[in-house]
C-alpha cells in the first residue's frame, strides 16, 4: 500500500480505478480503430503516464509520438517527430480544465491534416471550462479541487503518485 504523503488531503482516484478507466477507454478505442492503425500522440508531461498505460491496451499497429505546450510566451506547440498527415491520430491528456491547453493541442495536430483526430482524457473537469473542446473518450469527471498525481503536478512535484488525490490547501494557498 502506498503511503500518503502528508501534502495530500485525501486519495480522490484510487490507483486500482485508474487502472479500469484505463482499460475502458482502450477497449473504445480498440473497438472504434479495430482493422485500423493509430498514432498515439500524449501532451507532456502530465499525460505521459495515461499515455504510456493506454497504448500497452491497444490491440492495433500504433505509434507513439509526444508534444508539449510552452507554459510562457505564446504558448507555441512543439513539433512531433513523427509526420501525422494521413494517419489516425489519438490526442491523450491526462486532464482537462479551462480546456485552453486541449484546443491549442487539437488545432496544431489539425493543421497537419492528420486523417481523423480525436481526442482521449482521463480526468476532466467541467466547472473550470472556459473554452469548448470535444472530448471523444472521457474517464472521468472530477469536481474543481487542485488534484495531483498519475502525472499531475504542483510546482513538478507528486507526478508520480500512482493515485490521484487532493492538495491541501495549506500547500499551495
Ligand atoms: C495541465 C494538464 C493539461 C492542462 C489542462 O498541463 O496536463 O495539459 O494543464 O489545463 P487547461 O484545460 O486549463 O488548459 P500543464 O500545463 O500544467 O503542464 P504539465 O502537463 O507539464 O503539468
Amino acid at each position: 500500500m502506498t503511503l500518503l504523503p502528508p501534502e495530500i488531503e485525501r486519495v480522490l482516484v484510487p490507483a486500482e480505478q485508474i487502472a479500469a478507466l484505463v482499460s475502458r477507454l482502450a477497449a473504445q478505442v480498440n473497438a472504434d480503430y479495430a482493422g485500423g492503425e493509430l498514432v498515439v500522440v500524449g501532451a507532456l508531461t502530465g499525460a505521459a503516464m495515461v499515455t504510456a498505460d493506454l497504448v500497452r491496451q491497444l490491440a492495433m499497429p500504433v505509434q507513439m509520438d509526444f508534444v508539449s505546450v510552452s507554459s510562457y510566451g505564446d504558448q507555441t506547440v512543439s513539433a512531433l517527430t513523427l509526420p501525422v498527415a494521413g494517419h489516425n491520430v489519438l490526442l491523450v491528456e491526462d486532464i482537462v480544465d479551462t480546456g485552453e491547453t486541449l484546443a491549442r493541442l487539437q488545432a496544431a495536430l489539425l493543421a497537419q491534416e492528420p486523417r481523423s483526430l480525436r481526442t482521449l482524457a482521463l480526468l476532466d473537469k467541467p466547472a473550470r471550462r472556459k473554452v469548448d473542446v470535444s472530448v471523444d473518450y472521457l474517464g472521468l469527471d472530477i469536481p474543481d479541487e487542485f488534484v495531483v498525481g498519475y502525472g499531475l503536478d504542483y510546482a513538478q512535484r507528486f507526478r508520480n503518485l500512482p493515485f490521484v488525490g487532493v492538495l491541501r490547501r495549506s500547500v499551495y494557498a
